[in-house]
């Protein structure tokens, strides 16, 4: 039962995590001049109200859980829904806790190499334990896991809010720094694909509203608001904040810093360190969201009876009602992920993330010409979103084509492997069977009902 309020917060709350944090240094480092960037912070924020518009409508001609996994396999098939779940819970979760991760990390340890990057290892094991202690407060409890939740997200409002206001000051002082200047913009397509994969993942969760339609309170007017009131609240304040960092910082010192927010402590002096902290705290927020959010795809995809039946990753944990296979299976492949793990992880996320966006929103274009009736957004929208979805998978791979994105793609795609002799033919149930029932009396978790 989420109302308006509940579903902006859990929009916004999803959106704003490690990367306004993080990001607006290398999206000035890609694409060169500080004018070019507040374009790049524009545009991105634009497409994901295109987005999100239209999957507020999917949403509603859909009106169930499960986001990108239900409007695929509505509008284009078992299979390729099954290769989003596998997608899903395989690469896209844990490369996107890693890159989360990884960023908590470096807040934490940035205070303690003020002159020197600090040494990798270093973040990596931090970046672990951050990653264990959400895994086991999610396993044990939702109501502590709800309560770091909203503790982070008054957290990082208050302190995005101040870095927005201190930035109003400064130009109220008359300190415009330079960012009217285009001076050095990079216009290679490697140049601005970098720059949006950098600020688009500060704007990743424009869909989170989608994957709990179910629980919405008039979801036809409520999911169309919250995306709307949600998106345009963190694009402004994205956009206000990246004013701040320009004015405060030349655009060499900014380009230069390891961790943005700590940099900004110029401004506030003594009490600099708040800013890290609340930096640290808004990075694991998102982390803990990213965890809490996922284990709808599994469950709604094993009411369907798309996943392995009876699918150990859609068990919940008898008593403390957490799904703890599934995060114990995302925190493996997270830590996995963490040990080569930079930002390639976020790329290769983006990689699949856009891919499947693409499929999602061609889906909403057969839609709409089979069923000329349908509501609200025009059909250019979902033009426009899947254009730049093409351009977001193809970019990185004709610029520097690597290796990582051939496994990526023949990860994506070895789901069919799976898929046609368990799902389809449900070959040696027994087998699974038997492994699932050691896991659920090692694990102490039974199948979930679904929450009505
Ligand atoms: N936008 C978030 C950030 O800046 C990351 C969101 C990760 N994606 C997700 N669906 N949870 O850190």
């Amino acid at each position: 039962e989420v109302g308006l309020l509940g579903a902006v917060s859990f929009i916004a709350g999803t959106m704003i995590g490690s990367g306004i944090f993080i990001s607006p240094q290398h999206v000035l480092s890609a694409i060169g001049s500080p004018a070019a960037s507040m374009i790049i912070w524009a545009s991105c924020g634009g497409l994901a109200m295109l987005g999100g518009l239209c999957y507020a409508e999917l949403g509603t001609v859909i009106p169930e859980s499960g986001a990108e996994y239900v409007y695929i396999l509505r509008t284009t098939g078992k299979l390729a829904a099954f290769l989003f779940v596998f997608s899903f819970v395989n690469v896209m979760r844990p490369a996107s806790a890693t890159g989360i991760a990884l960023s908590v990390a470096e807040y934490v340890v940035a205070p303690f190499y003020s002159d020197c990057a600090p040494p990798q290892l270093l973040v990596k094991c931090a970046a672990a334990g951050c990653i264990l202690t959400l895994a086991v407060v999610n396993c044990l409890s939702v109501r502590i896991a709800t309560l770091i939740q909203v503790l982070c997200t008054v957290v990082k409002l208050l302190a995005l809010t101040v870095i927005a206001l201190g930035g109003c000051v400064m130009l109220f002082q008359g300190q415009t720094g330079s960012i009217d200047s285009f001076e050095g913009t990079n216009v290679g397509v490697n140049s601005i694909g970098i720059a949006f994969y950098q600020g688009l993942w500060s704007y990743d969760g424009w869909n989170t509203l989608n994957f709990l339609t179910e629980e919405l309170k008039h979801p036809e007017v409520n999911l169309p608001r919250a995306v709307i009131i949600a998106i345009s609240l963190v694009t402004g304040l994205y956009l206000l904040v990246n004013v701040s960092y320009l004015t405060v910082m030349t655009p060499k010192e900014l380009m230069m810093s390891n961790a943005v927010a700590v940099t900004w402590n110029k401004v506030l002096g003594s009490w600099g360190w708040i800013m890290s902290v609340a930096a640290a705290l808004s990075a694991f927020g998102s982390l803990n969201g990213t965890f809490f959010s996922g284990g709808r795809v599994c469950f709604v995809a094993a009411r369907e009876g798309h996943m392995f039946q009876p699918d150990i990753l859609a068990m919940a944990h008898v008593r403390r009602l957490t799904p703890s296979p599934a995060l114990i299976f995302t925190t493996f492949v997270s830590l996995l992920v963490l040990i080569p793990g930079d930002f390639q992880s976020i790329v290769n996320y983006f990689f699949t993330a856009w891919f499947f966006y693409g499929i999602t929103l061609s889906g909403l274009i057969y839609l709409k010409i089979k069923r000329p009736d349908l509501p609200r957004v025009p059909i250019i929208l979902p033009v426009i979103v899947i254009i730049a979805a093409v351009f977001l998978v193809l970019a990185p791979i004709i610029d520097s084509p690597q290796i990582e994105y051939l496994y990526v793609a023949l990860f994506i795609f070895s789901g069919v492997i799976v898929y046609i002799p368990f799902i389809h033919y449900k070959v040696c149930p027994g087998l699974l069977t038997k492994l699932t029932v050691f896991l659920q009396l090692f694990l102490e978790v039974a199948p979930a009902e679904k929450n009505i």
